[in-house]
């Protein structure tokens, strides 16, 4: 064969969607079709731009035995230690001159070699044809097989397929791919995330037997009203269809109506069938169900849906975008146990054994096209791709390789036709399309607020207000929208520490129809594993733009370990409320799926004094059906000694294994009080004592001339002080463009990270050592005034502290408590909420209870550190030696570093243990809110600097 070596690289500013590939088609698993998966070691040189060498590689005979080695699939920047370049995150802006459809010079580009032979028992080469299947390949690939050019091809996380049967040979074959970073391919792949190239999903080589299954679409419908279900499986080769468990067995393009149990994201029933022609069989999982649009509301299966999603980008801190199926299955396990029961494949169509699992398992799907042209808005979206003719059958390509690839998910409810893109014909084009082509599902795009091509109001963070004006109808917008339901596809933004406000958000979406749920932003922080660092995040590679730490704004961290953010989202979002009534000794019990009874769940109660158990118990509750309510009795309260407080916890378990979580999984619970606390009283009875150096009372003594704390009981402590400084949070700081106030950039310009505390006085009575001063930062003339009181019977000391302002006081405060050091301290106990941190609001998920954990073990490890693990409610905290009592109830942090220290670190790894350890005592803490890109905290969640006085009480530890 003849081979002339070229450098044409015209392709990759070619708006067109390539050349050579084969029509796009379903994704299957044939049963008796050979297949060979190339994944696995490739050989790869990596240039710097797209023409630096030639493209003689691909030729056979090509020595390429000084390359490196790379694994595929996988991004070659993830891999060799730098030696292949490095990742570059931006959020919205790209990374190179917006000048569509040019891509720079410098365009790393990655020749891949892979060697092969067929396997002995691959068919003849004359019996049938091979397809190459590429799955995902970021962001444009020009493909030779045995030195045949066979195309090029851009559509990162689409498939691309290319018959090669004629080019095969038993042993020997040589498959080259020249993978470019860059490309006109790249102008629409603008999403939010980590620019990373290369083969990142499989490359698969399937035989194609004479006869055998091309493309086929499975129509599987459920007529609520008849308790039946129709299937008529559509295929361009002629066959027959069965479902045994069904009795069916049907020609191909023939449609059957039989009883059957639908499909849901709460009952996911899948039957197994069989789609046979000549030359091949396909396994086929069955789910019936039907999505429509009607009176205004998405219903599946006749009942309208309320989405409790989450967006999923796909993300492994050191693999990137290149998942195993033991990741993405425990994705979707980790989202079941959260109560999840909705996905919104942010914002590209995942790897598709994601969407096999999402079918399995059970979760609504929003399957996204691969379309993001976000940067344009810096030049108010002139040039838009979306919106120029040109690209038009780029975008249909996309969504046609979407559309026929997922096409036989039941879990797929709608088709979204990408994310920030603006408006524009080649969007209408595309909606037209996938409405033509599937009119079983609805389309969804958010960045169309008019709701021109879409099927429903989606929107992005939209306030509280905004949100119950919505629900309301009362927000306006054109005619069409008034009409349709409303999502928000994104909201809850999962940055650092947070989000808050969602259990007001989940109250607004359960208090009015028109409000179908929402999907917070986002699953998984991507942050990249790192030597020194931890975890990266933008900026940390050096790149010339970047978005900073805007990458890891997830509900699990990159190690998959769920976030605060998760716990909450999981009691917020809980399918079954439980509230009660502790006086009368009732629980009402009510039950908010959407299809499912509560058959599957067994409920428990526990009856607990002090926070410890003293009796539990199985509760019988009725298999109430979706919506209904019960009241049921609970047993008389066990018998305890007297005193004490009091309270019902009550939960709802699996009763047996799932598919997803074995049996006694909780899945919902309530807690309501029946006595409640008593403050802790300390009788002022004993008399301070002053001598030239010091000041004893009770247990402890005090700096004479600044009545400082010195020891409690033989503990050393470094004195406790007003703190109000928290370490800004990412959603403090807010993001940038966000127009109403940010209170973390004000709290630094009012300098509350550097209050100083001024002596006024240290007053000494029969029965109080009292010490007055002011708390004010330099420069501004407002202030606390504070006065600290000491008292003690002898054996406990009791320390109020009342704070009053002074002054104009602008912002509210971070928080408002003391802090105070202790020379050691490991072990903690605690009465109070746990087991996890819980903030104003972020706090439902915060059960109260008796704790214990380690002073590491308390701390939140956010990819970027700020203000974390606060338990709230605590009525008394054990450690160091120390037991503390709050009058009332108070915050609770301790740390190996200060607030201060904290705030510095830009990584995990900057934090160093001191000898001493931090401990916060708050009264208050400012809410969290969702500023980082939503609204901040309500007003109610506030911290106003306003007249306060709180007490806790110090003992040694029993
Ligand atoms: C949205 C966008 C997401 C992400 C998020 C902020 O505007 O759709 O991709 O950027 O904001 O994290």
């Amino acid at each position: 064969m003849s081979f002339r070596t070229t450098t044409d690289v015209t392709y990759v500013e070619d708006v067109s969607p390539g050349r050579g590939a084969l029509p796009p088609r379903a994704w299957y698993a044939s049963s008796d079709a050979k297949s060979l998966s190339l994944n696995g070691s490739w050989r790869l040189r990596v240039s710097a731009t797209a023409d630096a060498e030639d493209d003689s590689f691909a030729e056979e005979g090509y020595d390429a035995g000084d390359w490196a080695e790379v694994t595929v699939p996988g991004h070659w920047v993830l891999q060799g230690d730098g030696a292949f370049g490095s990742p570059v995150y931006t959020n919205h802006l790209y990374p190179f001159p917006v000048d569509p459809p040019r891509v720079p010079t410098e365009n790393p580009t990655g020749d891949h070699l892979r060697f092969f032979d067929l396997p002995e028992d691959w068919p003849a080469l004359d019996e049938g044809g091979a397809v190459l299947r590429f799955d995902g390949v970021e962001s444009c690939a020009r493909v030779w097989l045995n030195g045949t050019d066979i195309g090029e091809f851009k559509g990162s996380r689409l498939p691309h397929e290319f018959a090669v049967g004629h080019l095969l040979k038993p042993t020997g074959n040589v498959l080259a791919v020249r993978v470019h970073q860059w490309s006109a391919g790249s102008y629409l792949e603008d999403q939010d995330q980590w620019w990373l190239p290369g083969i990142f999903r499989d490359v698969t080589l399937l035989h194609r037997p004479p006869g055998s299954v091309l493309d086929f679409f499975v129509h599987a419908d459920y007529d609520h009203t008849t308790g039946e279900g129709t299937l008529r499986v559509d295929s361009d080769v002629d066959g027959r269809v069965s479902v045994p468990a069904l009795d069916i067995d049907i020609a191909t393009g023939e449609s059957v109506t039989v009883p059957v149990e639908p499909w849901s994201a709460e009952t996911p029933k899948l039957y197994d069938g069989e789609l046979v022609t000549a030359g091949e069989r396909v396994p086929l999982r069955i789910g019936f169900r039907t999505v429509v649009l009607e009176d205004g509301l998405i219903k599946v299966n006749g009942r309208a849906i309320l989405f409790k999603g989450v967006n999923r980008h796909e993300w492994h801190p050191e693999k990137g975008r290149a998942l195993d199926l033991e990741t993405m299955r425990e994705d979707v396990l980790l989202m079941k146990r959260h109560n999840l029961n909705a996905v919104r494949t942010s914002h590209y169509p995942p790897h598709p054994a994601f969407l096999d699992l999402c079918d399995e398992l059970g979760l609504w799907v929003i399957d996204e096209c691969d379309l993001e042209t976000h940067g344009f808005t810096e030049q108010a979206w002139r040039d838009n791709p979306v919106d120029d003719d040109r690209w038009t059958p780029a975008l249909l390509d996309r969504a046609a390789r979407m559309v026929e690839r997922d096409k036989n998910h039941p879990s797929i409810v709608f088709w979204s036709l990408g994310n920030e893109a603006g408006t524009g014909r080649g969007l209408t084009a595309m909606a037209e399309w996938i409405h033509g082509r599937d009119s079983s599902r609805l389309v969804h795009y958010e960045g169309d607020w008019d709701c021109r091509d879409t099927d429903v109001y989606s929107r992005m963070y939209a306030f509280h207000d905004e949100v119950e004006k919505i629900g309301q109808k009362l927000d306006g917008g054109t005619h069409k929208r008034r009409e349709l339901p409303f999502i928000q596809c994104e909201y809850g933004h999962a940055m650092g520490n947070g989000p808050g406000g969602l259990a007001d958000y989940q109250k607004l979406f359960e208090s009015y129809d028109r409000l179908q749920g929402g999907f917070i932003w986002e699953w998984i922080d991507h942050g990249i594993k790192h030597p020194e660092l931890g975890y990266a995040y933008g900026g940390d590679f050096g790149e010339e733009l970047h978005d900073g730490n805007f990458v890891c704004d997830g509900l699990i961290f990159p190690d998959r370990t769920p976030s605060p953010g998760l716990v909450e989202y999981k009691k917020v979002i809980e399918p079954v409320r439980i509230d009660g009534d502790g006086a009368d000794g009732t629980v009402r019990v009510t039950n908010k799926y959407d299809f499912a009874d509560l058959s599957g769940l067994a409920f428990e109660w526990a009856y607990q004094v002090d926070g410890e158990t003293v009796e539990a118990g199985a509760l019988s509750v009725p298999d109430l059906s979706p919506g209904e309510s019960a009241d049921v009795k609970l047993p008389e309260p066990p018998a305890h000694g007297t005193g004490g407080e009091t309270q019902w916890t009550v939960r709802a378990l699996l009763a047996t294994d799932t598919a997803w979580a074995p049996k006694d999984h909780v899945v919902a619970w309530g807690q309501f009080p029946v006595s409640g606390r008593q403050s802790p009283s300390v009788a002022a009875s004993d008399r301070p004592a002053a001598s030239e150096k010091l000041i004893t009372l009770g247990p402890a003594s005090f700096d004479a001339r600044t009545g400082a704390l010195k020891t409690i009981g033989g503990v050393e402590v470094t004195a406790p002080r007003l703190d109000v400084w928290r370490a800004p949070t990412d959603n403090d700081d807010g993001a940038e463009w966000q127009t109403d106030t940010r209170y973390g950039m004000l709290w630094r310009k009012y300098g509350l990270h550097r209050m100083r505390h001024r002596l006024d006085a240290v007053e000494v009575s029969d029965d109080t050592l009292t010490v007055r001063t002011r708390v004010a930062p330099a420069a501004w003339e407002f202030g606390l005034a504070t006065v600290y009181r000491w008292t003690s019977d002898g054996e406990r000391l009791k320390l109020t502290v009342s704070v009053t302002p002074d002054g104009d006081w602008k912002v509210p405060l971070p928080r408002l408590g003391i802090r105070f050091g202790l020379p050691q301290a490991d072990a903690v106990r605690w009465f109070g909420g746990g087991p996890g941190e819980a903030y104003p609001d972020t706090g439902t998920a915060s059960m109260i209870g008796r704790w214990h954990s380690t002073v590491d073990e308390l701390q939140t490890p956010y990819v970027r550190p700020q203000e974390n693990g606060a338990r709230a409610d605590v009525r008394w905290v054990e450690l160091g030696g120390l037991r503390i009592e709050g009058d009332p109830e108070f915050w609770f942090s301790a740390r190996r570093w200060t607030n201060e220290q904290l705030d510095a670190a830009r990584h995990l790894t900057d934090l160093t243990p001191g000898d001493t350890v931090w401990v916060n005592l708050d009264h208050g803490q400012h809410g969290i809110g969702s500023q980082s890109c939503g609204p901040g905290p309500l007003p109610q969640y506030f911290l106003r600097a306003e007249p306060t006085e709180f007490s806790f009480v110090f003992s040694t530890a029993r």
